[in-house]
């Protein structure tokens, strides 16, 4: 696909089978802008803050159990069920469901074909009470998510305790991690 780009067909394809019939309704997407932009501010935070105060190892815990708490503290105040999730998990419990798993598909072609993915907080196809933002790796991700042979032997033996099955390594920085997906009740 030279001069056209996938993504903006699929998106438009999508789209336009939602819009046909009722204008777009685009009602919720502030709500699941704020939730969103919570648990990814929140989560950055905690993350530099433990990463600095005490190293790749003991800020597993930020993760595993500050991100759900933080999802969860956020689905009480505003109303908007939150998650982060992947084609490849670390936590099963992270895993897509069906509208997620398509989705994640469509970006991740579109990053391999060299498409430029969608920057803010964006509606689902199909679904107008859906929404997500897209998560890039940076640098500090790969402590804990980067090839697993040159990773900290704490932090390796300490994922492989508690993530058995997990996906999550091997990434490099600028790879399609995956998305915060909000839904709006
Ligand atoms: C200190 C280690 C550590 C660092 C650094 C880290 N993560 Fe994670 N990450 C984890 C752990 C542990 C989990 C599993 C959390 C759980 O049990 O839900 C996880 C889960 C995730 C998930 C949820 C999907 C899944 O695989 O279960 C995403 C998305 C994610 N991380 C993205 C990032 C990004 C982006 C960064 C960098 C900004 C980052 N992580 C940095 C340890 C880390």
């Amino acid at each position: 696909m030279r001069n056209s780009s996938l993504l903006a067909i699929t998106v438009t394809l999508l789209v336009t089978s939602v819009a046909s019939g009722a204008a777009e309704d685009n009602s919720k997407q502030p709500v699941a802008a704020k939730a969103i932009g919570q648990l990814g501010h929140e989560m950055r935070k905690k993350l530099t803050e433990s990463l600095h105060k005490n190293g790749p190892a003991g800020a597993i815990d930020v993760c595993a159990k500050d991100a759900p708490a933080i999802s969860n503290r956020i689905e009480n105040e505003l109303g908007v069920t939150i998650k982060r999730t992947s084609l490849q998990v670390r936590n099963p419990q992270n895993s897509p469901d069906a509208a997620e798993l398509q989705l994640l598909g469509v970006l991740a072609a579109a990053h391999s074909a060299g498409e430029k993915l969608p920057q803010g907080v964006t509606v689902f196809p199909h679904n107008t009470r859906r929404f997500y933002k897209v998560i890039m790796m940076e640098q500090t991700c790969l402590k804990c998510h980067g090839d697993s042979t040159t990773m900290s032997e704490v932090v390796r033996k300490e994922l492989a305790t508690l993530y058995p099955e997990d996906k999550a390594v091997g990434y490099k920085e600028g790879d399609f991690r995956g998305i915060i997906s909000a839904t709006v009740k």
